[in-house]
């Protein structure tokens, strides 16, 4: 394949900006990517660039922002019709919007349908690689893993597993059927393409301990997957994991008493959190995912950004539960809900959380979510003027961090410019 040349304004951070502040980053008004064979194989001054590489495809993005691709570590693709559904806090949207939604995904044909669409509208808001969640039925993960192998796209996901009368009779499965199915699934998807397989029990209150035994066994035969679950979102789901695992000194404990405590955990929303569940979350190197416009839409409460001192964050949509297909929207609601804590997040750190804090927590920080040499040339390119108040306020900017933050702040899929998967323009 051709060399491709891009131009525009470049963000290349370094290193992590919460330890080394926003000058991890080196910003270039004039900055080139060259993409070679889908990865990134030089970076630099634009005209430098060009003049080496006359044989090159150009494309020049002029002052549009070329950061990478945005993660997504959390979301759940099978709620995609269902985002913006009214009035109703965590158990009880469970049981009026998602459980019957995702029975729908027994359906092949709709599965499929879904899992396109919801690529598409990822792809559009600049998200290029997501960790999302199946339903109980392996076909919800098919769909998704092929759709997403359509795309050239790096993505993650698993079938969720429930097997406890909690969940409704119609979206159960047991431990065994659980431990088979994923298992097939690793043996069929993980490592396959730009796939990774991600063992999913959807959380405490909905497995049986056999089941959450089941599925630590299988981790433990699979110790280079993730495991994704959920973790004290909301006091009343806390009070109602106390009522279902008496024995438990807390919540992080009925995964850990069943082998589902380990490096490769991540651990969504993470709100209400204990002493001894932070301290072991970080004695064991889990990391955990703030999921900001869900808990403000489903009222959970507010995420301590504090832990990123002591474990990985990622940062995620948890669509439908999340009230925005956008890592923009996403980062907003991130700085709003660290200013209800008395934190400023700066803008380095909030594009850090949405890319390569995310493919870090991702365990894919070696690959994708940062500009760099040899990783995988998934971008996406910001139109920093993208509506009139947007415009306005970034004619003001003195630096780069004032230019983007209304973008951050204010912007949805019209700032996207254009999105690169593994080197290839998807969007127009
Ligand atoms: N806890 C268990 N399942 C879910 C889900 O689908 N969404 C959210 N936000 N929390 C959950
Ligand atoms: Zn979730």
């Amino acid at each position: 394949m051709h060399d491709r040349l891009i131009l525009g304004q470049t963000l290349a951070f370094a290193g992590d900006p919460f330890l080394l502040g926003p000058e991890a980053a080196d910003h270039e008004r004039r900055g080139a990517i060259l993409i070679r064979d889908g990865k990134i194989a030089a970076m630099g001054d634009g005209a430098a660039l060009r003049a080496a590489h006359p044989g090159a495809d150009v494309t020049d993005h002029g002052a549009g922002l070329i950061l990478p691709g945005f993660v997504d570590a959390h979301a759940h693709y099978p709620q995609t019709a269902i985002i913006a559904s009214w009035g109703k806090r965590l158990i009880d949207w469970l049981n009026s919007y998602t459980f019957p939604e995702e029975a729908r995904f027994s359906d092949p044909a709709y599965a499929a349908e879904v899992a396109g669409r919801y690529l598409d509208l990822i792809l559009a808001h600049g998200t290029t690689t997501v960790a999302s969640y199946g339903t109980i039925h392996p076909q919800s993960v098919e769909a998704f893993f092929e759709a997403s192998q359509a795309r050239g796209m790096r993505a993650l996901a698993g079938k969720t597993c429930m097997d406890r009368d909690t969940a409704p009779a119609y979206l159960r499965d047991t431990a065994q059927s659980a431990y088979d199915d994923t298992a097939a699934l690793i043996a069929r998807w993980h490592g396959v393409d730009r796939l990774s397989y991600i063992i999913t029990p959807r959380f405490s209150p909905t497995s049986t301990p056999e089941q959450l035994e089941a599925l630590g066994a299988l981790w433990a035969a699979h110790p280079d997957c993730l495991m994704q679950t959920h973790l004290s979102e909301q006091t009343d789901e806390i009070a109602w994991v106390k009522s279902l695992y008496p024995q438990a000194r807390d919540y992080l404990d009925t995964y850990e008493a069943h082998g589902l405590l380990r490096p490769n955990g991540l651990y969504g929303h993470a709100i209400h959190l204990e002493p001894r569940e932070i301290d072991r979350l970080a004695e064991v190197g889990a990391a955990v995912v703030h999921c900001p416009t869900s808990n403000t839409f489903i009222g959970s409460g507010l995420f301590d950004m504090g832990l990123r001192a002591r474990m990985r964050v990622g940062l995620a949509t948890d669509t439908g539960g999340g009230s925005s297909f956008s890592m923009l929207r996403t980062m907003a609601a991130a700085y709003e809900i660290a200013q209800l804590r008395g934190q400023a997040l700066h803008p380095s750190e909030l594009l850090w959380l949405a890319t390569g804090g995310s493919a870090e927590a991702l365990r894919l920080g070696d690959r994708i979510g940062r500009l760099a040499l040899g990783r995988e040339a998934d971008l996406v390119v910001l139109d920093l003027g993208s509506t009139p108040g947007i415009a306005q306020a970034a004619a003001r900017a003195e630096d780069i961090w004032q230019a983007v933050f209304p973008t951050i702040m204010m912007g949805d899929d019209r700032a996207i410019a254009q999105v690169y998967v593994a080197g290839r323009a998807v969007k127009g």
